[in-house]
């Protein structure tokens, strides 16, 4: 059983990453596969990093079951930039697209859409303050496309399944569960996902998109915004960030080492049910979001009193466990773990949390 690092990072991202591929990367730093030279120094036209991209790509084409006629893309910009391309590629004025907004990051996807054309919203978490994920659409007549983002970083919801939209193009933010489960490629038009929370650093994003769907983008865009031009030119419109498809590598060669997809799901839902389970049965702590609509990822929670809720995070911090502490947005606390999260952390969280609640009888 491999032992538990000495901090234990609950962080929503940047966050932990598989220690092998840590060890991959740092290696790598210093000699990238034998060729005497490090991956940050290598040329991203050289054929060593060619290699790189293409076992990157087909790594994840193997792991996710990708479609023939679906493009794999690395864009050097994090999820937010996608909020405003996607409109600015398939938004034109006088269309309307239609979004679910289910928390934070969902609503800044709406705000950066508006400017494109009509946004309507389909459905909303903001009566229950953002602890449900709604269980039905009102779509408008005709949309671009449908907009959701599968699990919701911030307040701690994840969508069980994708939502029902029939032919209408469906698009999904997945920066904060992509391959943490299967996922069906061919029931979206466009996945997007930043790469700091599964699959490498921050500053870099994955995007699977179906080729026919680019090709209904709007016709003339800039160069650097366009998807189309990211599958043509192979990701290399501009200077890839080489470093980041390297480890991307690695992480989706260390979840397809786990046992793939399937066996990810098993240990993350094993995982925050440990947590879930503790914090249900608890009189101290309590889960904020609903059951039905909870996130595998983030786990929200709350103690009885702001003030206690500190005191244990200073006791978190004390004993390394850290990053415990609740989005700014949302206050109380929470944890963070994605798929190269321990177990055995999930433990140590449970029994702190029980010995804190123990000692304030
Ligand atoms: C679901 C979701 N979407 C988008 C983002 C934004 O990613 P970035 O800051 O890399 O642009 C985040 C960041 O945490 C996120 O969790």
């Amino acid at each position: 059983m491999s032992s538990l690092p000495r901090v234990l990072n609950f962080s929503s991202g940047p966050a932990m990453m598989p220690p092998s591929v840590v060890a991959a990367a740092a290696r790598a730093l210093v000699d990238l596969d034998g060729s005497g030279i490090g991956i940050l120094e290598h040329s991203h036209r050289g054929p060593e990093f060619g290699a790189v991209l293409a076992r990157t790509e087909a790594r994840i084409r193997k792991l996710a079951n990708v479609p023939q006629d679906y493009a794999v893309l690395f864009v050097t910009a994090g999820a937010t930039a996608h909020f405003t391309w996607i409109a600015r590629n398939f938004l034109g004025t006088g269309q309307t697209a239609d979004y679910c907004h289910t928390g934070v990051w969902s609503g800044k996807a709406i705000e950066a859409a508006k400017p494109f054309g009509n946004v309507h919203v389909a459905c909303s978490a903001e009566a229950s303050a953002f602890t449900t994920i709604p269980t039905t659409l009102a779509l408008s007549p005709s949309p671009r496309y449908v907009h959701f983002t599968s699990n919701n970083t911030i307040y701690g919801t994840q969508w069980t399944a994708p939502p029902v939209v029939g032919d209408c193009p469906l698009i999904c933010d997945a920066s904060s569960d992509i391959f943490s489960r299967p996922i069906d490629i061919s029931k979206y038009a466009l996945v997007y996902a930043g790469a700091q929370k599964n699959l490498g650093p921050s500053g870099i994003s994955l995007v699977i998109a179906q080729r026919s769907f680019l090709a209904t983008a709007e016709p003339s865009l800039p160069p650097l915004e366009d998807y189309r031009v990211y599958d043509r030119e192979k990701s290399m419109h501009n200077t890839p960030n080489t470093f980041g498809v390297f480890v991307i590598g690695e992480t989706v060669q260390w979840i397809d080492q786990q046992g793939g997809l399937d066996a990810m799901a098993a240990q993350n839902a094993a995982k925050a049910a440990t947590l879930y389970d503790f914090l249900d049965g608890s009189k101290f702590w309590r889960a904020v979001a609903a059951p039905g609509s909870r996130s595998l990822m983030n786990i929200t929670f709350r103690g009885p009193t702001a003030a206690l809720e500190e005191a244990f995070l200073t006791r978190a911090d004390g004993i390394g466990l850290s990053g415990l502490r609740g989005h700014r947005s949302v206050g109380g606390l929470r944890a963070s773990i994605y798929n190269a999260f321990p177990s055995l952390g999930v433990l140590r969280l449970v029994d702190a949390l029980a010995a804190f609640e123990h000692e304030q009888r």
